[in-house]
């Protein structure tokens, strides 16, 4: 497990060096839309499912951007790339990622996703 967002890279006393790992967040958008685009392609399996939303645990990310692209709706960014009105989302992927499961395997989306897709304001249909 990941400790503190740093990994220490093991070398010689001399060249031991340390580095910093961010971490990357799922944020509004990915709410009632759950494509799982992005599971599949996660070398670490970091990804939790909650009845509505995905997150990523923090403490397994290892900063790959894989998952970025493969998102249909744009919904993961870099933590420090987390716009400025989804900042509670760094927060919660942490929070909700203790609470809820791993999904390692992509499945379909909710039947009214492409709907959802299209709709910018959900943080208040977020369900924990
Ligand atoms: Fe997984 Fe890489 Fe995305 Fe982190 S950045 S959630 S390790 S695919
Ligand atoms: Fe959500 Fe996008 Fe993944 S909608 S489930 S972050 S592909």
């Amino acid at each position: 497990m990941k400790q503190e967002g740093f990994y220490y890279e093991a070398g010689s006393q001399l060249d031991a060096k340390l580095l910093i790992v961010m971490t990357y967040v799922v944020t509004e958008s990915c709410i009632k839309c759950k494509y799982t685009d992005c599971v599949d392609v996660c070398p670490v399996d970091c990804f939790r499912e909650g009845p509505n939303m995905l997150v990523i645990d923090p403490d397994e990310c290892i900063d790959c951007t894989l998952c970025v692209p493969e998102c249909p709706v744009e919904a993961i960014f870099a933590e420090d790339d987390v716009p400025d009105a989804q900042r509670e989302f760094i927060a919660l992927n942490k929070e909700l990622a203790q609470k809820w499961q791993p999904l390692i395997e992509r499945k379909p989306a909710p039947a009214d996703a492409d709907e959802w897709a299209k709709k910018k304001e959900k943080k208040n249909l977020l369900e924990k």
